[in-house]
């Protein structure tokens, strides 16, 4: 089986898909590997250091589509689609839920496609979660990006100029980039509340030594896939109480609460961020989905009343080389469970494999996506 590894062309994204530590293992099992010349230049990876590691290189992005399976990070845009042959395989982060244009043209084209973003949260496949893998990456960025922002020292100083406090850090909720953005500011010396619908995750935020901010719901707050609810009002304003207060103490929050196929929900209102103290920071690792602060600007760093509130993207992005890395490992343990002598095996009675194949047969497979699609999409 020919694997093509084209360059990301989404403004601003410097990972690559398949990183050269991981191309043996595919040449290995009998695989060509042809990447698009300077795919890894963005993320430190040479054309040089594919060829050695067996790699095949192109300067023809019409030639590395051409391969029988594609691996990319983000969505192929329409230019991309286009040049895809028909019976392809397409691997990435494809977004399925929301992106509906790309889900039709993948189906019309007869695109086997496969995202990331939707393989099961289940033991079996946490070798191959992306999800998990990025938004590490991002809760310690966003830790970083406080920590220049802030006009005060993190951790406590003992000097002879006198005893600096630690900074003190608050972050909402605490699913993986939350409880890295937790061990990140700790580590830096921060002390550190969070707070998160989902008080299984208590236990999880102690062991970081961090504290909890418990409030007392009077319903579920989690699905039995373990994401987060949306709220009944009555306890969004016991949760809004809980936040304000800790909001009015923090000198950095950082906010990365989600519900998968929602819009983000909004945390930090803006008369909380007007009692906040003078030069405190707000990242919002939330920005793609809306944000969880009324004022957050996707992609723009707001300062309202010297606070700043920062809505970075594609954070994974920033710290390229090892999310490309990451993201490889992700992908090679997907193909390797994908793969039965040199070609991909499309098995729906595996969760796995049902779980994230989006397109075959020139249908649309994924059951989330044709639910989000609305009923006349289904075809
Ligand atoms: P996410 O990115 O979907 O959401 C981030 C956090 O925001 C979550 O902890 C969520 O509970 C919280 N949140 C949502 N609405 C909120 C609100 N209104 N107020 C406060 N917090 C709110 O979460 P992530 O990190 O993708 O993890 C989601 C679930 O998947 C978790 O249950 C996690 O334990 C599970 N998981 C399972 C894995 C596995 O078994 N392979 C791997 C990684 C995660």
């Amino acid at each position: 089986m020919q694997i093509g590894v084209p360059k990301e062309t989404v403004e601003n994204e410097r990972r690559v898909a398949l990183v050269p530590s991981v191309v043996p293992l595919l040449v290995r099992s009998g695989h060509n590997v042809l990447i698009e010349s300077q795919a890894g230049l963005s993320s430190s990876y040479s054309d040089d250091a594919y060829e050695a590691s067996g790699a095949l290189i192109s300067k023809s992005t019409t030639d590395v589509y051409a391969s029988d399976t594609i691996l990319k990070v983000q969505a192929p845009s329409v230019e991309e689609v286009n040049i895809l042959r028909e019976g392809t395989t397409l691997i990435g982060v494809l977004q399925p839920l929301t992106d509906h244009q790309l889900v039709k043209a993948l189906a019309e084209k007869n695109i086997t496609s496969f995202s990331m973003d939707s393989v099961p949260r289940i033991a079996r496949a946490q070798s191959m979660d992306v999800l998990s893998s990025m938004a590490s990456i991002a809760g310690y960025r966003s830790v970083l990006i406080a920590a220049d922002a802030l006009p005060k020292f993190f951790p406590m100083m003992m000097t002879a100029a006198g005893t600096i406090p630690p900074a003190k850090g608050l972050v909402l909720g605490a699913g993986v980039a939350g409880l890295q953005a937790i061990a990140t500011a700790r580590r830096l010396g921060a002390v550190v509340s969070a707070y998160d619908v989902r008080t299984a995750v208590k236990e999880q935020v102690e062991s970081l030594g961090a504290t909890f901010l418990q409030v007392e719901l009077d319903e579920e707050s989690e699905d039995s896939g373990g994401y987060a609810r949306e709220l009944s009002a009555t306890s969004q304003d016991k949760a809004r109480h809980t936040i304000h207060n800790a909001v009015k103490e923090a000198d950095f929050v950082i906010t990365t609460a989600a519900i998968p196929g929602r819009p983000a929900p909004v945390l930090i209102e803006a008369d909380m961020i007007a009692d906040m103290k003078s030069g405190s920071v707000i990242v919002d690792i939330a920005a793609e989905g809306g944000g969880n602060c009324e004022l957050t600007q996707p992609g723009e760093i707001v300062v309202k009343d010297k606070i700043s509130i920062h809505g970075p993207l594609n954070l994974p992005s920033s710290l390229p080389t090892h999310a490309s890395q990451m993201y490889s490992r992700n992908m090679i343990n997907f193909l390797n469970h994908l793969v039965t002598e040199s070609s991909i095996v499309v098995d729906l009675n595996d969760d796995i494999t049902s779980g994230c194949l989006i397109t075959h047969n020139r249908e649309i497979v994924h059951e989330a996506t044709v639910l989000a699609m609305g009923d006349q999409n289904v075809r």
